[in-house]
């Protein structure tokens, strides 16, 4: 498929989508000719159509948007250039002489700054953020005042999510990993991810956002300080379900070499083989040319512990596949 058929069926799927979840209820078959129409786009999960927003409101109670933000999955490091779709060659290419032309702004108090001078070779104009005003960046893209703006991503996609109706703008990575700005630090508190948290991460991803851990492989050095997670069943066990999720449609259900895994590897004898940090190196920065992908920003450290912790009793022969545990 062409990068423009890709484009166009995608953008048709978030048409849609939004269509859909304006009017509210719509009956299946509106669904499955929406589908149809979006082509090779992505197959929608049917639950996302009937929704309501999720975040309706959320931009009336600015103190809560620290701890809304926050617990947004996968981009709490994350920065994005927002700016209007016309404009998408100049920031796919980041020519410095065309940049150098362009009014981009951010949010003072947060690593925009550096990020504008690392990624795009030139400083950005700073504005202090004010939560009661919280669109007023995106806003200004939008308007034309500003041709771009330099977002943390959460609060870019919040922002975009409830701004751009006719789905003008465009979101692009930029910069490395960073923390949020200090105006938006907060502890993540809930156990469960709040619906709107989650639908920001949805927009995101259909957005083609990449989290900023993506773009930078993990040095090995940062890792050989770390110590393996103690032997703990139960979180063993925890871990053969995100093991079933993210590793078993490769290395089989048993983890073992079996002729119907597409992973020429048995990961019951690689494990006691590799070191901890030699472990998480793997499966953090994958080995892309020969079909393992990198897991940094799609998994927590915590998840891929649980993994090692399942892998490493299923090869002491503790738990049996799927996390049951051994008869006596
Ligand atoms: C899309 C398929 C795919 C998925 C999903 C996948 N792997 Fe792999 N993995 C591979 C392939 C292929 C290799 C062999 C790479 C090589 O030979 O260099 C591999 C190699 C590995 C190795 C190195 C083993 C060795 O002996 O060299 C480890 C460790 C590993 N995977 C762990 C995982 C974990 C943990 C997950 C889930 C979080 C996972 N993989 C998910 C395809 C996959």
């Amino acid at each position: 498929m062409t990068m423009d058929g890709g484009r166009r069926s995608e953008r048709m799927r978030r048409g849609c989508r939004r269509a859909a979840s304006r009017a509210g209820e719509r009956t299946a078959w509106l669904l499955a000719l929406a589908v149809a129409v979006a082509g090779a786009g992505a197959p929608i999960a049917a639950q996302e159509w009937g929704e309501e927003a999720p975040c309706a409101g959320a931009l009336d109670h600015p103190d809560a948007l620290p701890e809304l933000l926050a617990a947004v999955p996968k981009y709490g490091n994350t920065y994005v250039l927002v700016y209007r779709d016309r404009l998408r060659q100049i920031f796919q290419d980041l020519v410095p002489a065309e940049l150098a032309e362009l009014r981009i702004a951010a949010y003072d108090g947060s690593p925009a700054a550096a990020i504008a001078e690392g990624a795009l070779f030139r400083p950005v104009d700073l504005l202090p953020f004010d939560p009661q005003q919280a669109t007023r960046l995106v806003a200004d893209v939008l308007s034309g005042e500003l041709d771009a703006a330099l977002l943390w991503a959460p609060l870019a996609g919040l922002l975009v999510q409830e701004l751009d109706f006719d789905y003008q703008l465009s979101l692009r990575t930029v910069g490395l990993p960073s923390p949020p700005p200090a105006a938006l630090q907060a502890a993540v508190t809930a156990a469960d991810v709040p619906p709107c948290a989650d639908a920001i991460r949805g927009f995101l991803e259909g957005y083609g956002v990449l989290p900023a851990e993506k773009l930078v492989p993990i040095d090995i050095r940062d890792l050989l300080h770390l110590e393996a997670p103690p032997r703990d069943l139960e979180a063993a066990r925890a871990g053969a379900a995100l093991y079933a999720q993210h590793c078993a449609r490769c290395h089989g259900p048993e983890a073992v070499a079996s002729t119907d895994a597409l992973a020429p590897v048995d990961l019951l004898v690689s494990l006691p083989r590799f070191s901890y940090p030699g472990f998480l190196y793997i499966v953090l920065n994958g080995r892309s040319q020969n079909g393992m992908p990198g897991f940094r920003g799609s998994l927590e450290r915590q998840q891929i512990d649980a993994i090692y912790q399942y892998v490493r009793e299923r090869a002491h022969g503790t738990l049996h596949a799927g996390g049951a545990g051994r008869r006596p």
